[in-house]
């Protein structure tokens, strides 16, 4: 797999629900982010046309619906964001093998037979708004986080997917599990001077990039902040001085 361009790296996250505020908002921060991701707030507010929208400003979308069902619905949903042309997508990894499986067959077939570009396909490890407790109290998990987060990852390689997300807390033990090639995207992303909000494992720009993280999802460290664009600058500084 060829290395992520640097002007690829920082993914910024559409977290609101208005279609226009949501363009004017790509439009303004066009010439720094090359792709934007569309939540579950954006799509469910605005619909499909926004990715549309998105693409017709020469931006590429992640589109974030964390897909997890049975193995048939997830599959037709996948199809259904690769006839959108998106340039990443993601399901959760706790779905299973089969339905991870069949999800990228579909996709792989389609864009086969249509000549389209295949979208990378990412699972969702452990929301990075979860912690040890969580799992272990809440979800009957008893092994460590790490260790689940290296397990689903692990699923997710053999189920034949591009990569996957994860806080930037697990990256490491990711990629020496997983290799080179297999993706890491990192939301939780935090620089010093901001506050956690609801993350609970979070990471500042340049630690992520040195755990080995590909891409980083920001949305309320920049868009949150008094000065966002001056945000935004200094993200990319600390970035690049990774
Ligand atoms: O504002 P903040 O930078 O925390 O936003 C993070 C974004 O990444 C949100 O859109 C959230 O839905 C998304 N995300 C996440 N954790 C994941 C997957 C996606 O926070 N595991």
């Amino acid at each position: 797999m060829t290395p992520v361009p640097a002007s690829e790296r920082l993914i910024l996250a559409l977290d609101m629900a208005d279609h226009t505020y949501a363009l004017e908002t790509v439009e303004k921060y066009s010439d720094y982010i090359s792709i934007f991701k569309v939540g579950l707030e954006l799509f469910t507010s605005s619909g499909p046309t926004i990715v549309d929208a998105i693409h017709k400003y020469g931006k590429k979308v992640f589109l974030d619906l964390k897909f997890h069902d049975i193995p048939h619905t997830v599959m037709r949903a996948a199809l259904a964001a690769t006839r959108l042309g998106v340039h990443m997508f993601n399901l959760h990894a706790s779905g299973g093998v089969e339905m991870m499986q069949r999800c990228r067959d579909a996709v792989v077939e389609l864009c086969l037979k249509e000549n389209r570009n295949r979208p990378k396909i990412l699972a969702v490890t452990v929301l990075t708004s979860l912690t040890r407790d969580t799992l272990r109290d809440e979800l009957g998990i008893q092994h460590g986080l790490r260790t689940h987060v290296r397990h689903l990852a692990a699923l997710a390689m053999k189920a034949g997917l591009d990569g996957v997300v994860a806080s930037a807390r697990e990256a490491a033990i990711v990629r020496a599990h997983c290799g080179g090639g297999f993706l890491i995207v990192t939301p939780g992303i935090r620089p010093s001077w901001t506050p956690p909000d609801d993350q609970k494992r979070t990471v500042t720009p340049k630690e992520a990039i040195r755990e080995g993280a590909d891409y980083l999802v920001v949305g309320r460290a920049i868009l949150q902040q008094p000065d966002p664009v001056k945000a935004l600058d200094l993200i990319r500084l600390e970035i690049l001085s990774a």
